[in-house]
C-alpha cells in the first residue's frame, strides 16, 4: 500500500467490478443512442456563475456542494456538480438551437462532483449518464425520456425501482402556489434555518426529511391543486403517454426536486434496495433555464441516472451482468524461440478482432496455465519447439480439457469459427 488513498468520499474502479460500471453506463446509453441522441462532452469545470444562476443560489448543491477554485489567472471556477447547466450551455455556445431542426437532443457520461457527507450510495465523486431534449414543448418528449430511462434499467434485469412523478407547474402557477405554501409554513413550530427557508425556497421545505417536520406538512396546499389549465393538460398527456407503453408511475405531489431550474414534469426513479439513498436517478423539465442563462428561451427536458448507484441496485437485486470474459484466448509458449513465433501470433488474432492474452515474464507451464485459468479465455494456445517441428499448435479447449494441434497458419480462422 502506498502512502496516500483516494479521497474521502470517493473510491476507485478497479476490475473486476469496473467491467459492471462500463457495461452500466453502456446499457443507460444503449436506448438514447437509439433514440435520436447525439454525444456531447463538456469541461469538468465550469464558471462558477453557470451553477449559481442555473441551478440556484439557495440550493444546496450551490451554498454547500459546490468545490469551487480560483485559478492562477482570477477565474472563479467550480467542479461541475451536474451536467444540466453546462450541457445547455455547450449547446447554446455553439448554436445548435439554430443549426438544425429542435428538439436538440444530446447525452452524456462523466464524472461530477459534489462536497456532500459521504455514506453509503452518497459520494464526493460519483457518475451519471444524462440526457437532454432542448428547444421544444411537447408531452411526448418528457415521455420519452421516461420511458428510456425505464428501457435502460429493465435491460439491465432491474425491477425493484419506481416512478414517482409531479408537476411543479410555470411561472403562471408556481407563483401562486409558492404564496399560499409560505403562508400554510409559516403558522407552523419550525427551526430559525427552516423558516428563513420558507421566505427562500419554500417548496424545499416539503422535502425535509425530519419526522417533526413532516408531521407538520401534512394539510399543507399540493401544487397540483393550483396547476393552471396549460400546466394541468401538458401534465395529463404525459401520464396519458406513459401509461399507453404500459409502464406505471406513482404521482408523488410533494417530490421536488434538489435543482431550482425544474417547471412542469419532474420525476425521479427511486430503487427499494438501497435504503436513504433510494433516488438512483432523477430529470424533469426546464423551461426557463436557457433564459436564466443568458439565452433564448428554449423549453427543455432531460434526466441523469446515477451510475454508482444503479450499480448498487443491481447488487441490492442480486443481478449479476452476463459480461463476455475480457480475453478469448491466452496464448502459452514453451521456451524462447515460441515466445517471438507465438508473440506473432497473438498479435494476428488481435487484428483478427479475437480478445488474446500472453503469459508474459517467462513463466513455467504451470504458472502459465494458471494465469490462462484466471483470464477466464475459452482457449489457451500451447506451443514449443517440438510442435513447431511439427508445424503446429496446440489448441485447449479450457472447458473440455481437450487438446488439438492445430497447423500454424490456421490458428487465426479455426479460433475464429470456433468461438463464434
Ligand atoms: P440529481 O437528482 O441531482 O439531478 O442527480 C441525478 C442522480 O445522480 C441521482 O438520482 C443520483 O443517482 C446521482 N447522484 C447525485 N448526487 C450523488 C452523490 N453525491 N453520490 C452518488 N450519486 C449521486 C441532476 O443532476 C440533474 N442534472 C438531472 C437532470 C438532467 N435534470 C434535467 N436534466
Amino acid at each position: 500500500m502506498s502512502t496516500f488513498k483516494a479521497p474521502r468520499g470517493t473510491y476507485d474502479l478497479i476490475p473486476p467490478v469496473s467491467a459492471t460500471y462500463l457495461a452500466v453506463r453502456e446499457a443507460i446509453s444503449a436506448p438514447l443512442r437509439r433514440s435520436g441522441y447525439g454525444y456531447v462532452e463538456t469541461p469538468g469545470f465550469e464558471n462558477v456563475e453557470l451553477f449559481a444562476r442555473g441551478v440556484g443560489e439557495s440550493t444546496d448543491i450551490v451554498t454547500k456542494e459546490m468545490y469551487t477554485l480560483t485559478t492562477k489567472g482570477g477565474d472563479q471556477l467550480a467542479l461541475r456538480p451536474e451536467g444540466t447547466a453546462s450541457v445547455l450551455r455547450a449547446a447554446l455556445e455553439a448554436n445548435l438551437h439554430k443549426a438544425g431542426s429542435l428538439p436538440v437532443k444530446l447525452w452524456y457520461s462523466g464524472s461530477y462532483y459534489r462536497y456532500e457527507r459521504p455514506q453509503k450510495g452518497r459520494y464526493r465523486h460519483f457518475s451519471q449518464v444524462g440526457a437532454e431534449a432542448i428547444g421544444a414543448e411537447d408531452p411526448a418528449l418528457d415521455a420519452e425520456l421516461i420511458l428510456l430511462a425505464h428501457d435502460a434499467y429493465r435491460s439491465l434485469g432491474l425491477r425493484d425501482f419506481r416512478i414517482l412523478l409531479n408537476s411543479l407547474g410555470d411561472a403562471e402557477c408556481r407563483p401562486v402556489y409558492r404564496a399560499a405554501l409560505q403562508e400554510f409554513l409559516r403558522g407552523l413550530d419550525l427551526d430559525e434555518d427552516t423558516r428563513r427557508r420558507i421566505e427562500i425556497n419554500p417548496l424545499r421545505v416539503l422535502d425535509d426529511k425530519r419526522d417533526a417536520v413532516q408531521k407538520q406538512l401534512t394539510g399543507a396546499p399540493l401544487l397540483r391543486d393550483y396547476l393552471c389549465d396549460g400546466c394541468r393538460a401538458y401534465h395529463a398527456e404525459v401520464r396519458e403517454l406513459i401509461s399507453a407503453q404500459g409502464v406505471t408511475f406513482e404521482d408523488d405531489p410533494k417530490l421536488v426536486r434538489g435543482l431550482d431550474y425544474y417547471t412542469r414534469t419532474t420525476f425521479e426513479f427511486v430503487h427499494d434496495g438501497l435504503g436513504s439513498q433510494s433516488a438512483v436517478g432523477g430529470g424533469g423539465r426546464y423551461d426557463g433555464l436557457s433564459e436564466m442563462i443568458g439565452g433564448p428561451a428554449l423549453p427543455s427536458v432531460g434526466w441523469a441516472l446515477g451510475v454508482d448507484r444503479t450499480v448498487l441496485a443491481l447488487e441490492a437485486e442480486g443481478v449479476t451482468l452476463d459480461l463476455p470474459d475480457a480475453t478469448s484466448v491466452f496464448v502459452v509458449p514453451l521456451g524462447e524461440e515460441a515466445r517471438k513465433v507465438l508473440f506473432g501470433v497473438v498479435a494476428e488474432l488481435r487484428t483478427a478482432g479475437i480478445a488474446t492474452d500472453f503469459a508474459y515474464g517467462g513463466k513455467g507451464l504451470k504458472a502459465a496455465m494458471k494465469a490462462a485459468n484466471r483470464s477466464g479465455a475459452r482457449y489457451a494456445i500451447v506451443a514449443g519447439e517440438r510442435d513447431f517441428a511439427e508445424g503446429v499448435v496446440q489448441l485447449k479447449d479450457m472447458e473440455s480439457g481437450e487438446q488439438t494441434p492445430v497447423p500454424l497458419d490456421k490458428v487465426v480462422p479455426t479460433l475464429r469459427t470456433k468461438l463464434n
